[in-house]
């Protein structure tokens, strides 16, 4: 039986990747799984038990603890909070948490809840390990500056007091330990197309993907 589309979408953080990944799912009508906010449940689920994100054990208890069944609480406000992302890049570099998280991932892709007809990825490894063999692969980046102002954007948009300096040193302690890790570091798999968008905004960003899916992957949405 044929499985349904998969498009995989990776890149790092402020890339406006997920932005992306929400668009094209609602355009072609597919399921969206944002993979990061599973690494996030992790972290928090570790930092609220008093624990350590960096101690192998404990994230690994917690990874298998995530289920799709209680992954109602992915909904979670504070799981887009800065504590989390940084716990959830420092769970993220365990390998136990990385093989429990992988099946949760690979279910979403092959059986689409809600009936969809295929499933949008997002993450950091979906187009090298998760999804190996996805139907098309963007691979979303945009400079160090520009990534540094979306999330200041987002975050005083939030109503959050930061400091530039602080955002730049999160950003980039970030994107070296995502880049660097020993398993399934952010690297764009070999047939991803890049999509630069440190000069696009959301609109032009869609585009360009909507371009480059049916142009290099042969994917177009048929008819609402
Ligand atoms: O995309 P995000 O900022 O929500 O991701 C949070 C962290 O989770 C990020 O620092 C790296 C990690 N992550 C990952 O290792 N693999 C994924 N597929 C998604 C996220």
């Amino acid at each position: 039986m044929k499985t349904p589309p998969v498009i995989a979408i990776d890149g790092p953080s402020a890339s406006g990747k997920g932005t992306l990944a929400r668009r094209l799912a609602r355009h072609f009508g597919f399921a969206y799984l944002d993979t990061g906010l599973l690494y996030r449940a992790v972290g928090l689920a570790v930092l609220r038990q008093g624990g350590d994100p960096g101690d192998a054990d404990q994230a690994a208890a917690a990874a298998v603890a995530l289920t799709p069944a209680n992954a109602g609480a992915l909904d979670d406000p504070a799981l887009r909070g800065d504590q989390a992302a940084q716990a959830a890049s420092r769970v993220a570099a365990v390998p136990a948490v990385r093989a429990a998280l992988k099946a949760f991932q690979q279910s979403f892709a092959a059986a689409p809840p809600a009936g969809a007809g295929g499933a949008v990825l997002d993450g950091r490894d979906i187009g090298t390990v998760i999804c190996p063999g996805a139907d098309a692969k963007l691979f979303v980046t945009a400079s160090l500056a520009v990534r540094t102002q979306r999330r200041l954007d987002e975050l005083r948009g939030r109503g959050v007091a930061v400091e530039p300096a602080a955002v730049l040193a999160d950003m980039t302690e970030r994107d070296a330990r995502d880049s660097q890790r020993s398993v399934a570091p952010l690297v764009a798999a070999a047939d991803a197309v890049v999509l630069d968008t440190s000069m696009l905004d959301a609109e032009q960003a869609f585009a360009a993907a909507l371009d480059q899916l049916s142009r290099r992957f042969g994917l177009a949405a048929g008819p609402a």
